[in-house]
């Protein structure tokens, strides 16, 4: 494979799984010990606030009892070190790519961290509860919401992403099961574009077939080893 000049990477829950963080669709996941509809649409926090509001209170507060993995890692590392184009793009409302030490993460589906107001529509850092009803830090309502994107909602700065797609020589994916659109879709915007694509996952993802390489094994052996395939050849300038 020739050293890329710009890559676009994705990742999903099966990134941060090894750190501790639950997985939506294996054994015992977050869809099966919660009710997707119930939690993670517009229609069900209406229905019931608390319900939802609690629900990532307390995948909020998990963020400090976890911490980033050799794959989160690895890929900070190519942020500092590729020297080419490089967009990470994360399915994951988690931060431990930031905790990692990637500095440019696009969180498509939102972050835990952050709070949106249904009033003013401003978007807040937030690190505490949301169940209690705190004020707006920005208009003061108590109207605060989790900033994560929800079935049925548009998730974030799809322009950005399907531009690089566009432009990039080589897409990834990593850590996700290719079951929600619009990423599970990334892969064939990339082919389209004449781009290499690549998938590191645990199994075969939805899309498997669609990736001119599937690498299987856990992310905290795969990423790194494929970090320093690229940074060799990008330094060594070889189009092995
Ligand atoms: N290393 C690599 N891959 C792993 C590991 C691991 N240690 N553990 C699990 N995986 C893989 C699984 O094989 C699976 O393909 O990670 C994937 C996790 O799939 P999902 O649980 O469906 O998570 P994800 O693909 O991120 O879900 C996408 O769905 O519910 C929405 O908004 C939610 O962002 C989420 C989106």
């Amino acid at each position: 494979m020739n050293t890329p000049g710009s890559i676009v990477i994705l990742t999903g829950a099966g990134i941060s799984a090894e750190s501790g963080i639950d997985t939506f669709r294996s054994a015992g996941g977050l869809w099966e010990q919660h009710r997707v509809e119930d939690v993670a649409t517009p229609e069900g926090f209406a229905r019931d606030p608390d319900l939802v509001l609690g629900f990532y209170d307390m995948r909020r507060a998990g963020l400090a009892k976890v911490g980033p993995n050799p794959a989160h890692e690895a890929l900070a590392q190519l942020e500092r070190e590729f020297p080419g184009e490089l967009l990470l793009v994360t399915q994951n409302v988690d931060d431990l790519h930031e905790r990692g030490g990637s500095q440019r993460v696009l969180h498509m589906h939102g972050e835990l961290k952050s709070a949106l107001c249904t009033s003013c529509g401003m978007r807040s850092r937030w690190e505490e509860t949301m169940i209690d009803r705190p004020p707006c830090p920005v208009c003061h309502a108590p109207s605060l919401r989790p900033d994560v994107v929800w079935f049925g909602e548009m998730p974030y700065r799809m322009e950005r992403i399907y531009a690089a797609l566009e432009a990039c020589d080589l897409f990834v994916s990593i850590g996700t099961s290719g079951a929600v659109y619009p990423a599970a879709g990334f892969v064939q915007e990339a082919r389209a574009s004449g781009a290499r694509t690549l998938e590191l996952n645990l199994e075969p993802s939805e899309g498997s077939r669609l990736f001119h390489e599937s690498r299987l094994g856990p992310a905290s052996v795969l990423v790194p080893g494929w970090v320093d395939e690229v940074l060799s050849r990008a330094v060594s300038g070889s189009s092995a």
